[in-house]
């Protein structure tokens, strides 16, 4: 990376990136804390009843996913976090509840899959892709390309969008989101935030890259006009191509072992020589043997 650009991105706005880390730090957003309530936080080892079971079966039914991926002490959790988001006493009510108003459904799955994003998080990774990563797509002799797996409501694609405009470097690539929730999705596609989201965006940032309109903020269209996204079950479907980045941060903790060394897997095999893995603090890519950590989080797939 030329010196210039990092002496403008140190200097310049990169700093209100790094004074950002100093706020995601304090705010601990993963899964295992504050994004669950004090119930969830305790290690539950606990089991699901068969009332339970067939519950959530059903419900990740319904949501196109398939619950055998997913670790049971986490379905267990965030159980009791989908009856409080629809005010249910047990299952039944719950799945009565859903029978009768479908509407309710997704509410029901962003609980248990967990939903909660935001722009920036975890800032020091993107310290990071603004020194070390980004800046290199400039080389590739294609047009790089990056996917971000699990990318919820699209904050975490339109940061990277929002980094590789001030790198001038926008234009060249394609950027892809995939989540497994279409509601997830929707909302990603219209780019419109409440003020919680954007907490972490830099002041001038804020300005340039969106739109106020009454308490939303809404992403400018250039930035909307290139990234896309579609809903996708990351365990199921690979996407196709070669891949510069892939950021798939917070949501493979939630699955068993052997489903995320699946993922793991692939991800090794789709990654460019030289490309990078990007997970979330609780995530390693355990198995894998082409991957070497070059920074907290964030993996380089071998040359060879
Ligand atoms: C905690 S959010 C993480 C969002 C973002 N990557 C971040 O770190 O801020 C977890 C996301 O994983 C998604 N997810 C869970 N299982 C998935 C699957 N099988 N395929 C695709 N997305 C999935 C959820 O819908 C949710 O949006």
């Amino acid at each position: 990376v030329s010196a210039a650009i990092v002496h403008r991105l140190r200097a310049g706005r990169f700093r209100h990136v790094v004074f950002a880390s100093g706020l995601g730090a304090r705010r601990a957003l993963d899964f295992g804390a504050s994004a669950a309530g004090p119930h969830e936080q305790q290690s539950s080892r606990g089991k699901l009843s068969a009332d339970e079971s067939s519950f959530v079966r059903w419900l990740f039914r319904r949501g196109s996913l398939d619950v055998r991926h997913y670790r049971t002490e986490t379905l267990h959790r965030r159980l009791a976090a989908c009856l409080r988001a629809l005010r249910a006493s047990d299952v039944r009510d719950a799945k009565a509840m859903l029978v009768r108003d479908e509407s309710l459904v997704p509410t029901a799955l962003s609980a248990m899959v967990i939903g909660v994003t935001s722009f920036f998080r975890d800032s020091s990774v993107f310290d990071y892709l603004t020194v070390h990563v980004l800046p290199y797509l400039r080389k590739a002799e294609k047009p790089a390309r990056i996917w971000c797996a699990a990318c919820s409501d699209g904050d975490e694609l339109y940061s990277v969008a929002m980094l590789l405009e001030e790198l001038g470097l926008l234009d060249g690539v394609y950027l892809l989101g995939t989540d497994c929730r279409s509601d997830a999705i929707r909302r990603a596609r219209l780019g419109s935030y409440d003020a919680n989201s954007v907490r972490d965006v830099p002041a001038p940032w804020l300005e340039k890259y969106f739109v106020k309109a009454g308490n939303q903020y809404e992403i400018s269209k250039k930035l909307r006009n290139v990234v896309q996204f579609r809903t996708a079950d990351m365990v199921e479907i690979c996407e196709p191509g070669w891949w510069d980045v892939i950021l798939c941060r917070n949501a493979a903790m939630y699955l068993r072992p052997e489903s995320a060394g699946r993922l793991w897997e692939r991800y090794e095999q789709i990654l460019r020589p030289g490309g990078h893995l990007v997970l979330g603090k609780a995530e390693r890519p355990v198995g894998s043997t082409r991957l070497s950590a070059v920074s907290p989080c964030i993996y380089r797939r071998d040359r060879g």
